[in-house]
């Protein structure tokens, strides 16, 4: 069984707080996991008509995902909600119907956020979406992480000595349910 977990960063910003919290997320995952992320900034709009001849970006995306054990979301929220390229990013694996990618598939759901509540909002509507697409998603614990200055370290680990160890743990256990999730 694949020890491959793929992480959709919900944010194409270079500098993106999500993208370096998946970096992070990767440098603390144990042995033999292996955590990678997927890219979906080169998606193109999805579009149904294009569903008998999706692009290679898409095909791709679509096979990376599939060959992942689980999938991890680090998504920021916009506007109370996910952004428009991660749901963007989750229909295009969806399609063709009954040709998903998602189905079955462990999901955890993080983020991180310069605003108080820390991407909660978007992580309720992600959750949403995700049991739709039949995706067993860690319950708890839960993540919702605040920026603030200093947040990472010049390694690109998190500062916080506190925070590491809330989020490794969340990582552990992320893991151990994955374990004993049935092979998607
Ligand atoms: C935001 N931001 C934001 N923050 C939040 O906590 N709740 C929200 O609803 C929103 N809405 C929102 C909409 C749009 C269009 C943008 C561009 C931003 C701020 C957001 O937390 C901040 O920009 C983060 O830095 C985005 O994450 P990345 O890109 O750093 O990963």
């Amino acid at each position: 069984e694949s020890h491959s977990i793929g992480l959709v960063v919900g944010s194409l910003r270079r500098d993106s707080f999500n993208r370096r919290l998946a970096q992070a997320l990767a440098m603390m995952a144990p042995a033999p996991w292996q955590l990678e992320i997927v890219e979906i900034g080169d998606l193109p709009l999805y579009d149904q008509d294009d569903d008998a001849s999706p692009a290679d970006s898409v095909r791709r995306f679509k096979a990376r995902i599939a060959a992942c054990r689980g999938v991890i979301f680090v998504t920021p929220e916009y506007n109370r909600s996910i952004p428009g390229v991660l749901k963007n990013a989750l229909d295009h694996a969806s399609r063709p119907y009954g040709q998903s990618v998602w189905a079955g598939k462990p999901a955890g759901v993080v983020g991180v956020s310069i605003g108080a509540i820390g991407t909660a909002l978007a992580q309720q509507h992600l959750r949403n979406v995700l049991a739709y697409l039949a995706m067993p998603t860690l319950t708890q614990p839960e993540v919702y992480l605040q920026a603030k200055d200093g947040f990472f370290a010049a390694d690109g680990g998190l500062a916080d000595e506190g925070t590491r160890r809330f989020v490794q743990g969340w990582l552990d256990a992320f893991l151990a349910w994955v374990e004993r999730q049935a092979p998607a």
